[in-house]
């Protein structure tokens, strides 16, 4: 497993709407969607840096994982993700590293992609996700 770039950063934000304008009027970045993704209790919006994306988080849901991180850590960086081919081999080629997973099969995430998230315990803290088209 390689990945092939950084398909996005994902930040937990508290209010979308107040932190968009932050991206937009202060780094220049443009939001091209704004998708709800009901499995994860999220809004996402997103924004396009080169190959990579921001992908802003906020919760529908304070039982939601974004609600609870929100609460306990405030807003901030909550994940980063790589692309690679194929979500599905590179989480088993992860596992059998001895890696945990928080997803032993890949899900359908924002934007179609299938994504898959391994544990922060078993990656030095940092929420990774892996996803493919
Ligand atoms: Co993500």
């Amino acid at each position: 497993m390689k990945p092939t770039h950084i398909e996005h950063i994902g930040i937990a934000v508290s209010n979308l709407e107040e932190s968009i304008a932050y991206y937009e009027n202060v780094l220049g970045l443009e939001c091209y969607a704004i998708e709800e993704v009901k499995d994860q209790k999220v809004k996402t919006a997103f924004f396009q840096v080169g190959d990579t994306k921001i992908e802003l988080l906020e919760s529908t849901d304070s039982d939601g994982p974004i609600g609870k991180f929100v609460e306990k850590k405030g807003p901030g960086m909550h994940h980063i993700a790589f692309a690679v081919d194929n979500a599905d081999n590179a989480l088993k080629d992860i596992e059998a590293k001895g890696i945990r997973l928080i997803d032993k099969q890949s899900r359908q995430g924002a934007e179609g992609l299938k994504i898959g998230f391994l544990h922060p315990k078993s990656t030095g803290g940092v929420l990774t996700e892996i996803c493919s088209k």
